[in-house]
């Protein structure tokens, strides 16, 4: 009936309504059609189209009277046929109801069981996510946790969409704390050109190089000269810094791979050269001035915020140097078109600069580019104060996963899943639930609010938490299981049986998975996920309802099975292909046994 089914239906309905306004009253051509879900009740149709009463003020405005109904009804007639519309009632003063087919739905359905979820199709863009972004030799905190997981979901989303994201981990690995660290590291490990020096804590490595600094003046000579040597590319400081590059790098990469994060490294320092010519360039254009020995840069011509130091008076670089030399390498040689930057929301002002200077710049121009500081709130103890250890400490990434896998395996324990389970699949049940409530909990709130960090919480088994979306999946998953028959080639089954919907919580299942793509649509426009979050969580909450009303296998009172209904079979498992389809995105691993 329809060759091409991937679009968000929002957006279908959309179109579909603007045309009818256009066609009703020409003279609003212009229009665009408001559409809204309908969650209230069935009868009031599944979407809405709100546009009457705004067109009946606009008529009023120039003279014409003209009730909200009789621009319905108008907007009723001039509607051009659609593939996914039943019917359209107009009630009340005049609301739209747009009621959808059931043979679409029963069409998308199928496909989707066909060919796997497919992303609704939107115009391919490259896109760059700066995310994660430690600094070398300083623990990565709590910040970075949420940037990496935030980063990753955002990446896996737009690669989901089809677009091409390169996703960059701009690690803090330049700067005048290196020459601490070397000169440090040539008293402590003086063989480090012949074998890598066994540092085993880098944190504690970097607070006695601190310590020497301030204390002794000597060595704080010997430190500001290695940053010189380093930066002029000297082999001996390169590959000092290198090494201390390495441990950190190591440590760094555990993480992403316990929280299964690809990101490819690209720190300050291969900015180096960039920030040389972006200075000259920003020169050259008459853009820096000078102040008290630096040369700043006013984002705005009218000078209103704060300037950036693009030059410090001892001609070093700073922070400031390097986003703008790293924004026009990804604007100019990497062609990104929209950048995102992931990074919590203490640093907006900084952004909110680099990002005004690099228009006045010349080298973001916003009629192409679309660029984001995608911000973030605090991460909070339990005591509603700043995440830290009981001993006041700041958490170190690696013990809080740790902590976690606890947790998961007491609550597994619990519930006798180690009775029930194999050595393999309890671990892998494990992880499933440890790292999923960890990321999960992350990304349900709107990431610009502050939470509290609670596992108790987190591993609730009620209520909108990872634990509760992998039991409801692993228990659809069980049912195609226990039905004694096999439905691992849905296609072979969809030959034999049709999907019928006939009980009104099939319909209300179906319907909500088909706000998918609305949804997907919705998180990549404003870089939220939690509204995917609350979508898998009325996903579940809606297959809960349905099947408590619907049979899928009934059994007699011997307990065998004695009827088996494939089209409800059939709408389980694709409810297991949408939630599959999220979780996969959330960064959560579904199991199939938990
Ligand atoms: N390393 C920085 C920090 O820990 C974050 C870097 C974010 N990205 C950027 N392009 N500035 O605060």
């Amino acid at each position: 009936m329809h060759d091409d089914d991937t679009f968000a239906i929002t957006e279908h309905l959309e179109k579909v309504f603007t045309q009818a306004i256009a066609t009703a009253y020409p003279r609003f051509s212009n229009v665009p059609a408001i559409i809204a879900a309908v969650n209230a009740s069935p009868k009031f149709g599944d979407y809405q189209c709100n546009n009457a009463m705004g067109l009946s003020k606009k008529m009023k405005d120039e003279g014409i009277n003209k009730s909200p109904r009789d621009i319905g009804l108008e907007i009723q007639r001039c509607c051009p046929a659609s593939p996914i519309i039943e019917k359209i009632e107009v009630a009340g003063p005049g609301f739209v109801n747009i009621f959808l087919s059931k043979e679409f739905a029963v069409s998308s359905l199928t496909r989707m069981l066909r060919e796997g979820v497919k992303p609704p199709k939107v115009p391919r863009k490259r896109i760059l996510v700066d995310f994660s972004s430690p600094n070398i030799a300083k623990q990565m905190h709590v910040g970075h946790l949420r940037s990496t997981i935030i980063g990753e979901s955002i990446s896996r989303l737009l690669e989901f969409l089809q677009h091409d994201v390169i996703r960059i981990n701009h690690l803090g690995d330049w700067g005048t704390q290196f020459g601490m660290l070397i000169a440090h590291l040539e008293d402590r490990f003086p063989n480090f050109l012949n074998e890598s020096p066994p540092i085993g804590d880098l944190q504690e490595f970097y607070k006695e190089s601190k310590k020497r600094f301030d204390a002794d003046e000597s060595f704080k000579k010997r430190a500001y000269n290695r940053v010189v040597t380093l930066q002029s590319g000297e082999p001996a400081a390169t590959k000092a810094w290198q090494q201390i590059c390495d441990v950190s790098r190591k440590e760094f990469q555990k993480i992403y791979d316990r929280l299964d994060v690809t990101i490819q490294e690209r720190g300050e320092s291969y900015y180096q050269s960039r920030m040389l010519t972006v200075v000259e360039f920003l020169r050259n254009k008459g853009l820096l001035e000078l102040d008290d020995g630096r040369e700043i840069m006013w984002p705005d011509v009218n000078k209103s915020g704060i300037p950036l130091t693009i030059v410090k008076s001892d001609g070093g670089f700073t922070y400031d140097t390097s986003d703008m030399a790293a924004i026009r390498c990804r604007l100019e040689e990497d062609l990104a078109t929209w950048l995102i930057y992931v990074v919590d929301a203490g640093q907006s002002t900084h952004f909110h600069g680099i990002f005004k200077a690099a228009e006045r710049a010349g080298i973001l121009n916003p009629n192409i580019h679309r660029v984001d500081h995608v911000q973030f709130g605090v991460v909070l103890g339990e005591d509603g104060k700043k995440f830290k250890t009981r001993s006041g400490d700041t958490v170190k990434l690696s013990d809080l996963l740790d902590e976690g896998l606890k947790y998961s395996l007491k609550q597994l324990q619990e519930r006798g899943r180690d009775q029930i389970l194999t050595p393999n699949e309890l671990v892998e049940a494990q992880e499933a639930v440890a790292y999923g409530c960890i990321k999960y909990t992350d990304l349900c709130h709107n990431r610009i609010s502050d939470y509290i960090f609670s596992f108790d919480k987190m591993l609730d088994d009620r209520g909108n938490t990872a634990v509760y979306l992998l039991y409801t999946y692993t228990r659809i998953c069980s049912i195609a299981r226990n039905s004694g028959e096999d439905f691992s080639n849905l296609a072979e089954i969809l030959d034999k049986f049709q999907i019928v919907l006939e009980h009104e919580k099939e319909w209300k299942l179906v319907k909500t998975l088909l706000k998918l793509h609305d949804v997907l649509m919705k998180c990549a426009n404003g870089l939220f996920l939690h509204f995917l979050c609350e979508f898998c969580y009325e996903v579940c909450t809606v297959f809960a309802e349905f099947y408590d009303n619907c049979y899928c296998i009934e059994k007699n009172k011997a307990g065998e099975i004695c009827k088996i209904n494939h089209s409800r079979i059939l709408i389980c498992e694709a409810t297991a292909a949408v939630l599959r389809t999220c979780f996969h995105i959330l960064g959560l691993k579904p199991v199939a046994k938990i």
